[in-house]
Order: structure tokens, then sequence, then C-alpha cells
């Protein structure tokens, strides 16, 4: 699954996270979601639906990239109530989120449990959007920068490669509050963490595509796609119906100003 265009035409990557919302009644949003789409061949829109929906939204869009929003560590086994990545994929999904914040607080996820996710994920050949987010406390405390980069330094897994990882920049304070970190916030956070994948992969971390997270809608997401190494946007609230979403993946197919490409 290669989620980025780093050689030739750069496009970007939408990615809607559903969270624990949606019935099947609501699969009719992605019809128009998917129509949209189609006029923008450089945008890839990905939606992180419930495990529910995978299957029906698989067979009846083609064109959208469905995934999951989590997958178990191990492969089988008695872990009452979770699905593994080869279940995921075998419903239809081609990627699925890791590391999410919610996740992370709410079930205690460590980083080397975030790490050994996105590691059998791909084993199962699933696409891989892995997150990472300071707290407000960190921001606060002018420690973000090194939180964020020593999460991602403890969560990148084993031969990550942009063919099938992304990574996604949600700062904790900023999700679904209605406030967005700041455009200087998200150039030195996606810069620190573009050179710490350089550090850790060589010139090939250069094609893991850098995603910003946090609180996107139709009024900020052609601002924030502008700026330099943000490759794509991973939105929650507002990908939930068409109407709010299908205006981001128009941003993400407008032709941005030269001066914000590189
Ligand atoms: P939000 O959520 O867009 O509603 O802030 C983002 C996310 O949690 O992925």
């Amino acid at each position: 699954m290669r989620v980025v265009f780093r050689e030739g035409e750069r496009g970007k990557l939408v990615a809607g996270n559903w969270k624990m919302n949606g019935s099947l009644s609501a699969l009719t949003e992605l019809n128009a979601i998917g129509q949209v789409s189609r006029g923008f061949p450089t945008v890839v829109v990905a939606l992180a639906l419930p495990a529910t929906l995978i299957t029906a939204a698989g067979a009846l869009f083609p064109n959208l990239i469905v995934g999951a929003q989590d997958a178990h560590a191990e492969a089988a086994g008695a872990h009452t109530g979770c699905v593994s990545a080869a279940m995921l994929r075998e419903a239809g999904a081609v990627f699925t989120l890791v590391g999410h914040s919610e996740a992370r607080l709410r079930q205690g996820e460590t980083d080397a449990l975030v790490r050994r996710k996105a590691e059998a994920a791909h084993r199962a050949g699933l696409g891989v959007i892995l997150c990472v987010g300071e707290s407000l406390e960190a921001r606060e405390g002018g420690e973000a920068l090194g939180a964020v980069v020593g999460q991602l330094t403890a969560c990148l897994p084993q031969g990550a490669d942009g063919a099938w990882l992304a990574l996604a920049y949600e700062p904790i304070w900023a999700i679904g509050t209605g406030r967005s970190a700041s455009e200087v916030d998200v150039v030195e956070m996606h810069g620190a963490l573009r050179l710490a994948l350089r550090a850790a992969l060589g010139r090939s971390g250069d094609d893991i595509a850098l995603l910003y997270g946090g609180s996107v809608t139709a009024a900020n997401a052609q601002r924030l796609m502008a700026l330099p190494e943000v490759d794509g946007v991973l939105v929650g609230g507002a990908s939930l119906r068409a109407d709010s979403f299908v205006p981001i993946i128009e941003a993400a197919g407008a032709k941005v100003p030269a001066l914000a490409l590189h």
C-alpha cells in the first residue's frame, strides 16, 4: 500500500477516522466521498472504519481505501474481544491505524506495544498509519518535540518503509477540541519528525508520509496541507459526513502555492 507520492507529482493522503461511530446506514456517506475522490487522482482517500463496517465498505466502494482503527499484536490466540491484523485483512481492510492516543490512553498502550502492533499489521499485509502526539502538559512544558520524537523512535517498526507506513502527528489536546495546532507548531514538529526518520532510515525516511491530525476541518485543511512536510491529514469528526469531509478532499486536490512546495 503506497500511500505517498513523493516521486514525481506530489499528492496528499486524506484519512478519515470514524472511531466508534457509524452503522451500515452511515455507509451512504461513503458514496458521495468515493465519487468526489475519483475527480482527484493525486489524493489518496482512506477511511479507518469500525471493524463491523469494513467488509461492506470495501465491497461497495472499491475506489476508497478502507481500513481499521487498531489491530492486535498477536496473530491469533486467547484474546477475547480482540481482532488480529490477518482477520482485518481478510475482512477487506487495506490498512490500520495503530497507536491512536485514545487507544494509548484508555487501553494503556505502551510505545513497545504500538511498535509490535505495527509490525504485526505489516506482516499481515496491511498498510499502517502510526499515530504519535504530545499531551497538553508536554506542550505547555516546552517538551512537545522531545516527547513526540521519542515516541516515534520507540514505536518505529522494523523494516519501516513508505510503501506501507505513514506517520500521523496528532497532538492530544487538539483532538476533538476544535483547537488545531498552530501552523508554526506543525512545521516545527513535522520538520523534527522528518529529521528523526532520516536519522533512523536514511534517505528512505523521506518516503514516509507525514500527516497532521487534530481538529482538521474544511476551514483549515488547505492551509495545513500547504505547509512543508505535511503530506496529508487524519480527520476524526469531520470525516463522518460527506458534507464536511468532501471539502477536505477538495482542499487536498487543490493546487498549492509554489512557495509551499519543497
Ligand atoms: P478530530 O480527531 O479530527 O475529531 O480532532 C482526529 C483523530 O482523533 O484522529
